[in-house]
Parts: structure tokens; sequence; C-alpha cells
């Protein structure tokens, strides 16, 4: 296991679709990669090298001028929609110095976020976005919390969502309990839109609902089909089905979509998204507020608690193994699974497609 450590060739999260208001400078660092990315009165998302190439001053703290060049602020070296130097104040009747060009970042648009290419284009393959039609469909509800900086490796968190065995002590009493960290776990590993990826089903039956679910979805004993899709480095998709028992799959059905993104920013930081989606009109438990507004209300505390853990964990990554060796249950096949898929994307190894990853 890599630990501390980040995937470069991917796609990551840069943003969902409205943070993206047309000529507004945003600067962010992606798997250390500084980026300045805004939407061009065109509409489109572009994204460059945020250092400036005269002195590294950040561009994401310059200003776009009315034809749409950026300057830069702090010499007002001005840059086109190319990237291409065009003008150096203090140096009017001098040509521009050829290398004088922003390094472009590949940037895709789709389905209300927005992705960027961190690392080498020439390493993309047939990796594309995962998709998230949730987000854009009329035939759901959405919310989208706010982008969170947690102090830790962002494997951590993805750790974190394939492994529902934390479900309790962690979330005892709101969304988990002793049972929901006993169902058996299942693991399926495929590839989501060109990328290799790992999903954890839990399947269970006659199971009473903790009391954060009874309240979103109303039911108290149900039927329930639960996945957990680490989809590429960049997005973990859960979805949630419940009913009551022998209801799966008819229109009693209930549940949620909720995407989770993990943008690393460095070893030890990563940038958090977590975005439900339920089908419209779905209601809580009295009936008559909206599903999504309850969840909207409590889920944030459940959100805390892994925080918590995860930067405590983190905490323990920074000190010396010193000969120690973490133990592993039947559960956690689905995190060496993730573990394996990351270290082969890090290194840029690929696998038979006939062998599990757990073989290569
Ligand atoms: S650092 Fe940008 S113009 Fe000098
Ligand atoms: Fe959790």
């Amino acid at each position: 296991m890599i630990a501390n450590s980040f995937v470069t060739n991917a796609w990551y999260v840069a943003g969902l679709s409205p943070e993206f208001a047309t000529n507004k400078l945003h600067g962010m660092v992606i798997a250390k990669k500084p980026i300045v990315i805004w939407r061009t009165g065109e509409g489109k998302v572009v994204a460059f090298d945020d250092r400036c190439v005269h002195k590294r001053m950040p561009l994401s703290c310059g200003r776009l001028m009315e034809n749409g060049t950026l300057e830069c602020a702090y010499h007002g070296f001005t840059y086109d929609g190319n990237g291409q130097c065009v003008k150096t104040p203090s140096q009017p009747n001098h040509p521009i110095p050829s290398r004088a060009k922003l390094k472009p970042f590949p940037v895709i648009e789709q389905e209300g976020v927005v992705w960027v290419w961190a690392g080498d284009p020439d390493k993309m393959g047939k990796a594309r976005p995962p998709r998230t039609p949730e987000l854009t469909s009329g035939e759901w509800e959405t919310y989208a919390c706010e982008p969170m900086n947690l102090a830790c490796n962002y494997r951590l968190l993805i750790e974190n969502l394939l492994d529902v065995t934390h479900f309790y002590p962690l979330h005892d009493g709101n969304i988990g309990d002793l049972t929901a960290s006993s169902i058996p776990i299942e693991f399926v590993e495929h590839e989501v839109d060109g990328n290799p990826s790992v999903m954890t089903i839990r399947e269970v039956q006659n199971y009473r609902h903790p009391p954060f679910l009874i309240d979103w979805f109303g039911y108290e004993t149900v039927d329930r089909h639960h996945t957990h899709c680490m989809s590429n480095p960049g997005l973990t998709r859960v979805r949630l089905r419940c009913a009551p028992p022998g209801e799966l799959g008819t229109a009693a059905e209930r549940g949620y979509i909720l995407h989770h993104t993990h943008t690393p920013v460095d070893e030890t930081h990563h940038i958090w998204r977590w975005i439900v989606s339920v089908p419209k009109g779905q209601r809580a438990l009295d009936g008559k507020t909206p599903s999504i507004e309850r969840i909207k209300a409590m889920f944030p505390g459940v959100v805390d608690q892994d925080r918590w853990a995860l930067e405590r964990q983190q905490s323990m990554f920074n000190l010396p193994d010193d000969g120690y060796q973490e133990v592993h249950l039947r559960a956690d096949k689905s995190i060496l699974i993730l573990r394996k898929i990351l270290e082969s994307l890090e290194k840029g190894v690929t696998k038979d497609p006939n062998k599990s990853w757990l073989a290569a």
C-alpha cells in the first residue's frame, strides 16, 4: 500500500456547474497542480496552470478583461483564451517570448459536474469522467453540500465509503447500528466509463432501519439493497433502495443516490463533496416533508463523524510505521482491491482483464 499518495492521471471534480459563474476566476490545487479555472463568455469552462509564466504569481488573483483575456495582478502579463501570452505591459515594443504560454488542463463539463484531468493527457486512455445523470434529471431532486477541505489523504475517505462496517460504532444510533455493520458484503470488480472500479453490495431482509433512515424514507422495517461504488479515483457513488418487506422493485420502493466526490489537493488534504438525489416527490416519515429536506438537515452530523475519524486516522499515517501492520477482516477485501486499483493507476500498471485485482 502506498500511504499518503494519490493518482495523478485521473479525472477529478473541480466543482459543480453552478459554482462556475461566467468570467469568475477560481484558483485550486488538484493533485498538487495549481489550476486557474473559469467559465468563458461563450459558456465553456477552461483550465490552465495557475502560475504566471513570469514570476509564478497565481493568475487566479488576476482579472479577466472585457475582451476575455486574463491579466496577471503582478506585472500585467496578459493571456488569451488559449493561454498564449499576448501582452507584456512593461515591454510593449519587444516580441513576446515564445515560451510565454500557459499549460492547459483538459476539462469536461458533464451532467452538472466540471471535471479536470490533472495528469498527462497522453495517459488518459479510455478513462472518461463517470456519469452522474441524476444531478441534471428532472426526475430527481438534488442537494449538494458546500465543498469541505479535509486534512487527510483522499484514499481514507474512499475506504471509509466502501467499508460500511464502520456504521457501528461510528454512526450508531443515526444511520447505523450493530446489525448494519454485520450485513454480509459482496463485492464486484468492473469498469465504469473506462475506469477500473470496485463496488460493494449489501442486501438485507426484514431489517429494522436505524432512526435517520426511518425519518428519511418513512419505513421502519425494510428489505434493502445498498451499493457503494468507487467509480473512479474522484467519485464514489452510493445507491440505497428500500421498501417494506417483499416490495423492493415496486412503486413502494424509496431511497437515494449519493455521490461523494474526493479530489486530492496533496498527500494529506482533499476536497470532499456529497450530493444527494432522491426521486422527485419522495416524502419523509411525516408524509409531508420532502425527504431531501430531512437529509439536508440531518446528514451533515453523520459527515462530521466521518471527518472526525478520518483526520485522526491520518495523524497516525504521519508517524513512522515502526513495524506496524494492519489486521484485516473479510469485509476489508473490497478495500484491498481498491488499494490495488489506486496503486496500479499511480504506477501506470495494467492487469490481465480476466484476473482479479487481488491477483495483480
Ligand atoms: S508574475 Fe505575472 S506578470 Fe509578473
Ligand atoms: Fe461514515
